[in-house]
């Protein structure tokens, strides 16, 4: 026999983490859902919880705050929570990969201690404690380079001005990171990223947005007018801004990659459970050999998705870059939430149509998966770009 290094089988503390994120989902995030996304109510219960399990620093080195565990530990969490609540996987997401893994990579030793230890344990003095991430603007969401927001160096201090916008996390969380343009002249290379506190002066949580779905997340514009950011807390070197957002963003599309697999992972196994109790033309509609092939296309498509989410969090854990396996899984993932979830509300007939069986929900929540963290054309262009080069 030849040695072999490939291994499909998950260990045992990956199958636990599994567990515990399910048994979370089912418990704590089921009850409730359909009621949240109707009043679009943010889930700071279940993300207090989250933080208690060690999900909102998963990833994170024990040594500030997080829960050192791996990639693969985090799709798999992931997953399983959005199956049932995207809205919680999406606060989360945020948090794991564009906030925690931003500091904990590029962050200075005190900007460690001082903002990262607290946001990889969710929690500051008993309080809820999470992050966001500032990027896109009401004139530059895909085209992130020519975002408009400034922050013009005073000697000590930057002073930062500007809009951003469609901000997950925007009025629950307590820390920003915010991408902003310090040399216009520079492109991409004058700007930097900065980490400023929601409670200091000249910044505004504006608008929440109402949404199609994801309804229980709050996705805010935030403005900064004057804001006075100490030079201590800007992000590595002076113009590592856009880098850093670019790097940042490379990982957190696993991240969402996991949650559209999640969301279609739970609309297949909704719609094997109603196609064995559902009878038409008297027989379970499983019988009917078109609900067999859509769930065979569902069930195959989900098994992609799965694998491509792992190959990068492998990857990732490997040190390898990741960069084109998690544009694959994000663009794959989210095309296929999107296709299994409005095939489970088919499966579903009129049922499907209703809020009570859960899948017009998971239909909305999919949508945004082909948007935010990079859109699907953006995904291609990162892909087109890495095959091509
Ligand atoms: N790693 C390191 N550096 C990178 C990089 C990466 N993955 N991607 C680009 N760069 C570098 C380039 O090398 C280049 O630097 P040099 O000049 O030194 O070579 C610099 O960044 C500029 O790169 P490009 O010329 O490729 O930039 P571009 O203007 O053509 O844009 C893009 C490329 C891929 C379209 C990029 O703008 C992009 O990803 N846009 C989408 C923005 C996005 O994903 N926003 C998400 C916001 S957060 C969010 O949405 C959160 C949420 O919903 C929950
Ligand atoms: P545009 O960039 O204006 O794109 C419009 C259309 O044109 C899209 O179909 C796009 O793919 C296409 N397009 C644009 N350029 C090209 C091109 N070169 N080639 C081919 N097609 C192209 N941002 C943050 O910074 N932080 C967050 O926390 C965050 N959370 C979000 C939460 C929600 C609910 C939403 C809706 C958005 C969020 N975003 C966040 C913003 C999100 O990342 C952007 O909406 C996304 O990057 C697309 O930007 P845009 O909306 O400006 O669309």
């Amino acid at each position: 026999k030849t040695v072999s290094s490939m291994d499909f089988q998950f260990s045992e503390e990956h199958l636990m983490i599994q567990k515990a994120a399910r048994d979370f989902a089912q418990n704590e995030c089921l009850p409730g859902v359909i009621d949240r996304d109707e009043k679009q109510q943010f889930p700071r219960e279940q993300i207090m919880q989250l933080a208690d399990l060690g999900f909102m620093g998963m990833m994170v080195d024990t040594r500030y705050g997080g829960a050192g565990m791996d990639t693969i530990s985090y799709v798999l969490a992931m997953e399983e929570i959005s199956k049932v609540d995207a809205s919680v996987s999406v606060c989360m997401s945020v948090n794991n990969s564009l906030v925690c893994w931003g500091l904990e990579t590029y962050g200075s030793e005190e900007q460690k201690q001082q903002y990262l230890t607290p946001l990889a344990r969710g929690k500051k003095d008993g309080e809820l404690y999470i992050g966001a991430f500032l990027l896109s603007e009401p004139e530059a969401g895909s085209d992130a380079t020519s975002q408009r927001t400034t922050a013009e160096d005073m000697g000590d201090y930057y002073l930062l001005n500007g809009t951003k916008n469609w901000i997950t996390n925007g009025s629950s969380a307590s820390v920003y990171l915010v991408i902003a343009q310090t040399d216009v002249s520079k492109g991409s290379h004058g700007i930097n990223a900065f980490i400023v506190e929601k409670s200091w002066p000249g910044v505004t949580v504006a608008a929440k947005e109402n949404k199609m779905g994801i309804r229980g997340s709050d996705t805010h514009t935030i403005l900064f007018n004057d804001v006075k950011v100490p030079k201590a807390n800007r992000i590595g070197e002076d113009g590592f801004g856009f880098k850093f957002a670019m790097k940042t963003l490379a990982g957190g599309r696993i991240g969402i990659a996991s949650q559209a697999l999640g969301i279609a992972s739970g609309a297949y196994e909704l719609s094997v459970k109603y196609s064995k109790e559902r009878k038409a033309f008297g027989k379970e509609i499983m019988q009917h050999q078109a609900i067999q092939f859509k769930l065979a296309d569902m069930a195959t498509k989900v098994e992609a998705a799965r694998l491509l989410c792992l190959k990068a969090a492998w990857e990732k854990d490997q040190h390898l870059d990741y960069t084109l396996s998690g544009s694959m899984a994000k663009v794959f993932a989210s095309e296929t939430a999107m296709w299994v979830a409005t095939e489970a509300v088919q499966v579903h007939g009129g049922y499907g149509f209703v809020k009570e069986y859960h899948v017009e929900r998971m239909m909305r929540d999919a949508k945004i998966t082909q948007i935010y963290e990079g859109t699907s054309e953006v995904q291609r262009i990162v892909i087109s770009r890495s095959i091509l080069k």
